[in-house]
Order: structure tokens, then sequence, then C-alpha cells
């Protein structure tokens, strides 16, 4: 197992390149199930879960090719077409040979069930483990089975699995008790292919949502609504692969955003889906960051001292869940206090013990951090937990003084293709060896 090793202090500079969404392209995949042949895929993130994706389509008898077959990847027989160019993938759904995602799988990355709507709506039937709880929640799927149920999904548990079963798939409306993003994406991906037109009220209006309903649509599916809470999807009887380019990952822009501001860098983070950040920019705004927007690029430029600001998670258009422990991180150096609630998550604060070990004040009631901003942390070693935590830590160890080491990167590598590489070309002192 690998640690991160960081030398803090140094102002990072440069131009930083924002590759694929990991949370688009995973349900992107998942969805070509639905469309029989060969899919061409561009701009997918090189992360451990793609891989883990590619492992659950894999045993369900699709196959794969990719600009140079990455370690571990699921690579079948070579698929006839041009060369792929970088970072696109080529998906066979020709042959469905399986219709299970074991718990070997889905243990290690919970987005697996969203292989659930598309098996239902190719197959008619899906057994997928039941996701247990995790390091930010319970994040049940209660949601997106009560969904599947009001469409004609006969739906039994056994033995820790979701034994999914149904003669045809029936549309109908559906409204979410929460607009759960996966639970969303199951659903509208179900409903491509069901019989009538399905409505999904109180849907979650999440930018990756919106990817993965565009990709649908390439496909041939009839949705309406798409980036609003009502999505109208009139059943089709057939899809067809069509070429799709994934998004760009707004949460990935926002964590260079904050590593730029928490370092008084300048720094150009190109590639962003700026549309899809405002959320976060103006809380970026608001705690003092100065930014500067052209076209697809953001240039955060150095100058003016950071202040402690209140924010509020909520579903998108909100502040996002996935930028509040980095957000975090930079509080913890702002003038003055800040307040930073969770709502999302129940149990979303676990990077909240390991930025105190950098030297950070911070204390929780509840769902909520009361963050007094430090003049300095400094380095120490320190444990990432989650995806998201550990990106916290690397944004705190960069403003540090003196060394941090993050041990267990792996959740890193889930999330953020090529992170040392990028962070060293911006100047910061920072590398990867074995722990
Ligand atoms: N929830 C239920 N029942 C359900 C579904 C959700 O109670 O059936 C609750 C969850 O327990 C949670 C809340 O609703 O408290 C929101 O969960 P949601 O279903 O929206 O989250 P998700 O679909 O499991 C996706 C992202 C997460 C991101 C959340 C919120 C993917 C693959 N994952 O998860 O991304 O935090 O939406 O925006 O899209 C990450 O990338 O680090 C990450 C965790």
């Amino acid at each position: 197992m690998d640690k991160i090793v960081i030398d803090g202090g140094v102002a990072l500079e440069g131009e930083v390149s924002i590759s694929g969404a990991k949370n688009a392209a995973l349900p992107i995949m998942a969805a070509t199930l639905l469309a029989p042949g060969m899919h061409r895929l561009h701009n997918v993130p090189s992360l451990a879960d793609i891989r883990t994706m590619k492992r659950v389509l894999g045993l369900m008898g699709v196959t794969f090719e990719e600009p140079g077959a990455e370690k571990g990847g699921h690579t079948g027989p070579p698929l006839q077409g041009a060369p792929l160019p970088d970072e696109a993938l080529a998906v066979d759904t020709s042959n469905l040979t399986g219709w299970m995602a074991p718990y070997e799988v889905v243990k290690t990355m919970r987005a697996a069930v969203l292989v659930l709507g598309p098996l239902l709506a190719r197959a008619r039937q899906a057994s997928v483990s039941l996701p247990g709880g995790c390091a930010i929640g319970a994040r049940p799927i209660n949601i997106h089975l009560k969904g599947l149920e009001a469409m004609g999904v006969k739906i039994t548990l056994n033995q820790g699995y979701v034994e999914a079963k149904a003669r045809e798939l029936k549309g109908t409306e559906i409204i979410l008790d929460f607009p759960t993003v996966t639970g969303t994406e199951n659903l509208l991906m179900a409903a491509t292919l069901a019989k009538g037109t399905t409505r999904i009220v109180n849907a979650a209006q999440e930018p990756e949502v919106g990817d993965l309903a565009q990709f649908l649509v390439a496909l041939g599916a009839e949705i309406e609504g798409i980036g609003t809470d009502v999505l109208t999807i009139h059943g089709v009887e057939t899809l067809v692969p069509a070429p799709y380019t994934v998004m760009s990952d707004r949460i990935e822009a926002g964590t260079y955003l904050a590593a730029a501001a928490i370092t008084k860098g300048k720094v150009a983070v190109t590639n962003a889906p700026v549309a899809h950040l405002t959320a976060v920019l103006e809380k970026l705004h608001e705690a003092g960051v100065r930014c500067t927007i052209a076209g697809d690029c953001i240039e955060v430029q150095p100058g003016g001292g950071l202040t402690g600001v209140d924010a509020k998670t909520l579903p998108y258009p909100g502040f996002p869940t996935d930028m509040q422990a980095q957000f975090m991180a930079l509080m913890s150096v702002a003038k003055g206090a800040s307040v930073i609630t969770e709502t999302i998550f129940e149990d979303r604060f676990i990077h909240v013990g390991e930025l105190k070990r950098l030297g950070a004040d911070i204390t929780i009631s509840g769902n909520q951090a009361v963050v007094r901003g430090r003049r300095h942390l400094s380095g120490a070693p320190v444990m990432a937990t989650d995806l998201r935590a550990s990106a916290s830590l690397i944004i705190a160890g960069l403003a540090a003084q003196g060394t941090t080491e993050v041990h267990r990167v792996y959740h890193l590598d889930r999330g953020y293709a090529k992170l040392v590489e990028k962070l060293s070309a911006l100047g910061a002192r920072i590398k990867r060896v074995p722990a």
C-alpha cells in the first residue's frame, strides 16, 4: 500500500486540465448495457472505480478495448474499428451472458448498483448484492427499489442479494422521497425501455444525471425535462449505440480550485465544467478567493486573505457534499470562524479528526462543524478514510508547514486521475512512495 508524502508551503502555479467525471462515466458505462453493440466513450477518466465498473460489466459478458490496456482492467478480444484516442473506451455489449453484481465487487464500489436498472430493462432480471453501510453513512437503496417496484419489478432479498425480476417494465409516475442521484439514474435507465411513459418527480438534478440522460438520448431514448426535477421518459422499443463524450469532473475542478486557494497560488483550471460550479465558485468568492473565468478555464489569482464563511451541503444546485471536506480544509486556515453543515450524509465528518492532527481547530456538533481558522497548519502523518476526505487531507498538506504523509491512498485512486502528476506539474513537492 502506498502513501503520499507532501512537503507543504509551496504556492501552486501553472495549469491543470480536468479529467472526465467519475460520477457521470460510471452510470454511462452501466447504460451501455441498454443498447447491444459497440459503444465508443470518450473522456473516460483512468480511475480505480472505472476499472471496477469494467469488472462488473465484464462478469456480464461485456468486453472492452482501450488505449494501452490498463493493469487490472478487463480486456476482451480486440474489437473492430479505428485505433482509440487517449481517454477513450470501446465497450462491446453485444452479448449479455450474466446479470449478477456480486458482493465482492459491490462492497468495493457501491456505484455497481447502477447495473440494476439497465439489466432489468434488457434482461428483465438482475441479482445485485445489497450494498452495506459505508464510511460516510448508511446509504440504503430503498428509494431505487420502491421506484422499480412501481414499474412492475418483483423484488426479493435473498442472502444479501436483491433479486429483481419483471415480466415487463411499465411506465408510471414515481415521486422520490429524496432526490437520490444513483436512484434517479437507475430509474431513468430502466424507464427508457419500459412500456409507456414514466415521470420521475423530485428527480436529482445533479449534472451527472443530466449527462447520463444526454447519453441515453444519443442512444435513441425519449426524455423530457433533462436538468430539472421532473424527468418524463417515453419508453422506446430499442436503443442503439452512439459515440459519447463524458462531461468533465466538477468535483475534481473544485478540488484544484481549493488547492490553489489554500496555497495562495496562481492556477488555471482548464476543461472545467464552469456552468456546474456556480455554488462552489460563489462560496470561494465569499471566502475571498479571486477567480477569473474565460470559457472553460477558471484561473485562481493570488492575493487577498481567506475569510471564514458558512457552507451547507444540499442537493444540486446547492453546495455539493462532495466538496464539503475540501472546503473545510480551506476554512481551517481562513480568518475567523465558519460553520459547515452537512445535510446529505449523516456521517461525513470523518476527515475532521485527521485535519485536527494537522492543527486544524474544528468542533463537531451533530451535523455541523465549527471551524476556527488558524494561521498555520503543521504536517503530520494522517490516514485517508474516503475519497473526498482524502482530498481534503492533500489540500491541507499542501498548505501545512513541514511534511504530511497521507496513508491509504487507494481511496484517492478511486476518484482523482493522475493526482500526484497533476500537483507536481503545479510545483507541489509531492510524491507517492511505498508505505
Ligand atoms: N438515500 C436513501 N435511500 C436511497 C438512496 C439514497 O435514504 O434509496 C439517502 C442516502 O443515504 C444519502 C442521501 O439519500 O443520505 C443521498 O444519497 P444519493 O443516493 O443521492 O447518493 P448516491 O447516489 O449513493 C452519489 C455520488 C456520491 C455523492 C452523492 C450525493 C455516484 C456514483 N455517487 O451517491 O459521490 O456524494 O451522489 O451527491 O454518483 C463521491 O464521488 O465521492 C461520492 C460519494
